[in-house]
């Protein structure tokens, strides 16, 4: 299978000391090469005939709204030519507009919403694009160091043409003021990369008295490639 050099300084390194849980998740040897197999290569992909029709628009998944402030989260994934890549699989997840996840992992003392579940899926358009209505996420704490706070963010996955190529990075809001005491966001170590991963407030993709927007395109490689994570992190 073909592979690509990661760009040196835009992704985060396995291991960042200050990101506390990467210290057990980061390989401590040199990584084994196991060759893929055909199956691997061209096994099952998802199909359009799979997606429901509220995959993408998280506020519409339950019977009521969800609380918070509703937006629209939406892009392109591009190539490193800045080609529009069609037919790509794009999930996200979030916390809800209190910074909370429905997950039995997340016990931290803010309410869950039972109008928000904070996942979402859509294959991206001939022209590469992908478009989400959502909440605005909540910040919220983690016990990486004393009073450590995530900023906002939603979790991005995109599937390529089999379900080895998956690719993981992390959406935020211009002018968080969380960014500098995050770890994570910083474990990127190119400050331009950074930036790669703040979304764009889209004035003219807002819609007047419903929500309003944000800008996230997603470059796979190249020179100014979005910052990949390892797909195992989860803050
Ligand atoms: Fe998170």
């Amino acid at each position: 299978m073909r592979s690509y050099p990661r760009v040196t300084g835009v992704h985060p390194p396995l291991a960042s000391p200050a990101y506390g849980s990467s210290r057990l998740r980061s390989p401590a040897r040199e990584p084994l090469v196991i060759p893929q197999t055909v199956s691997e290569l061209t096994g099952p992909v998802l199909g359009e005939r799979q997606f429901g029709a509220l995959d993408a628009d998280l506020t519409r998944q339950h019977s009521g709204d969800p609380l918070g402030e509703r937006i629209i989260v939406h892009g392109r994934v591009l190539d490193s030519g800045g080609r529009p890549v069609p037919n790509t699989l794009v999930e996200v997840w979030q916390a809800n507009a209190a910074g909370r996840y429905l997950h039995d992992g997340d016990r931290h003392p803010a309410p869950l919403d039972p109008n928000f579940s904070g996942a979402g899926r859509i294959l991206t358009g001939d022209d590469g694009s992908y478009r989400f209505v959502t909440i605005k996420p909540g910040a919220y704490p983690w016990k990486n160091h004393p009073n450590a706070w995530r900023p906002a963010h939603i979790h991005f996955s995109l599937f390529g043409r089999a379900f080895v190529q998956r690719l993981v990075t992390q959406m935020y809001f211009p002018g968080d003021p969380l960014f500098s005491q995050d770890p994570i966001f910083n474990s990127v170590p190119d400050p331009k990369a950074r930036e790669r991963m703040i979304s764009t407030f889209d004035l003219a993709s807002t819609e007047p008295e419903w929500a309003l927007a944000y800008q996230f395109d997603i470059v796979l490689r190249g020179p100014d490639a979005t910052p990949f994570e390892d797909e195992d992190d989860d803050a």
